[in-house]
């Protein structure tokens, strides 16, 4: 076992072990997601700049208590906070300001808090914006079950990672209404996208040490969108024999991950479908509120929650944290912190696995800011 998995392991929770037909997997799921560092990259990360979008929402509590945890625990960053969103359009900007993309291109790495966009009009995604225009093309989103935490499924032992194409399919944004009772959108699929997405999912699953890699598609539909990814999926995977390659189709994806979910190890799919079946698979291990993610691409990475604003209960000190929280764990790991990620990550198995003071989503009464304060005294323990 190499000493980042090692130390990964909570005592008294079996964190890594699983009953899955797959086998055991020795590496921790919020593992580091990007090898395609090279030196100057990490000489200027080496500058401890690291850009921080607090957002809209609940994203500006949960940041402040993520930044809090971070800054006890002893990481301390120069943190270059950035305009997204709510914030940003109250001040005439577009909800991604061309200034705050520059200074994530230049700085590297970002953390993010979700920011708001309204369904039917209204402003453009943010998110998209951001994606595209830094090239982030690959979503990862692990969703793994926390010993000990009482939801759903517990007992299954879920440990599976989505890779998300996240610049291309239906969020290219390209709808038009040829007349006012009809509108059209375009789903772009294009061959280098499908592969360079395809080829970061089996590379993942390699250096995690997984088993099995599993395109999710609809090519029975969409036979020269889906088809061709789904063509590109199965060149890719003769690379990599020692990865049990295989495909389903979408639909029956997200009945098998209710009805067995422990099947599925790495997941890779287009943007439409990975947005849906993350959410879901964040469902089975618990919510929104311990789903993380990180959106990859050549030169930069940023980190951010699954979920969004949740407006339901913004500015009500109850949001949970610890999704944003893990995605920190993930930007630690890119960083080469892997010291503290693994204290922070063992401090919310910790935290969540007693189940004393979690938060409302997790059947808990702690507040955003007392959680934060148990994570801190566990992982100070
Ligand atoms: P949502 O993810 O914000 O919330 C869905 C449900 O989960 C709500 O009941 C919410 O209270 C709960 N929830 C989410 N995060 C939680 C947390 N940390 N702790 C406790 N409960 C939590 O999804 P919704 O309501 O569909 O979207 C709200 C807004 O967020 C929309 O404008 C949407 O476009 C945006 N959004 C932004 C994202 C981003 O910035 N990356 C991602 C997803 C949605
Ligand atoms: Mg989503």
């Amino acid at each position: 076992m190499d000493p980042v998995c090692q130390a990964n392991t909570f005592p008294g929770t079996t964190i890594r072990s699983r009953t899955s037909p797959l086998g055991p997997k020795p590496c921790s799921v919020y593992g580091n997601v990007d090898e395609t560092r090279n030196r100057v990259e990490q000489q200027r990360m080496a500058n401890s700049k690291i850009a921080v979008i607090p957002g809209d929402g609940i994203g500006p509590e949960i940041t402040e208590t993520t930044l809090h945890i971070l800054n006890e625990i002893g990481f301390h960053a120069d943190w270059v906070f950035l305009e997204a969103g709510l914030p940003a359009i109250e001040r005439g900007l577009p909800p991604m300001p061309p200034e705050t993309i520059e200074r994530i291109r230049e700085i590297g790495v970002a953390l993010k808090g979700p920011t708001t966009t309204p369904s039917g009009g209204g402003h453009p995604s943010a998110n998209v914006a951001l994606r595209k225009a830094l090239d982030l093309f690959a979503n990862v989103r692990p969703a793994k079950t926390l010993p000990g935490l009482k939801n759903l499924f517990e007992g299954k032992n879920i440990d599976l990672i989505v890779v998300r194409e996240n610049t291309e399919d239906l969020y290219a944004g390209i709808e038009f209404k040829p007349d006012p009772d009809m509108a059209l959108a375009m789903k772009v699929i294009t061959r280098p996208g499908s592969t360079r997405l395809c080829k970061y999912a089996f590379e993942l699953a390699r250096r995690q040490s997984r088993k099995r890699v599993t395109a999710v598609h609809k090519a029975n539909i969409m036979k020269m969108t889906d088809g061709m990814f789904l063509e590109v999926f199965h060149n890719v995977a003769s690379g990599y024999p020692e990865l049990h390659a295989d495909d389903v189709i979408v639909d029956n994806c997200c009945m098998q991950l209710v009805t067995r979910p422990e099947r599925f190890d790495v997941l890779v799919t287009e943007n439409l479908y990975g947005d849906i079946v993350s959410d879901l698979c964040a469902g089975l291990v618990g919510g929104l509120g311990l789903a993380p993610g990180a959106n990859i691409g050549e030169h930069c990475a940023v980190f951010e929650a699954v979920h969004g604003s949740a407006p339901d209960i913004a500015g009500k000190g109850i949001a949970n944290p610890t999704a944003l929280l893990l995605s920190s764990v993930m930007m630690l790991r890119h960083l080469g912190h892997d010291e503290k990620a693994d204290r922070v990550q063992n401090a919310v198995l910790k935290v969540c696995g007693e189940g004393i003071y979690t938060t409302q989503d997790l059947g808990g009464h702690a507040s955003t800011a007392e959680y934060g304060e148990n994570i801190i005294k566990a992982a100070n323990l």
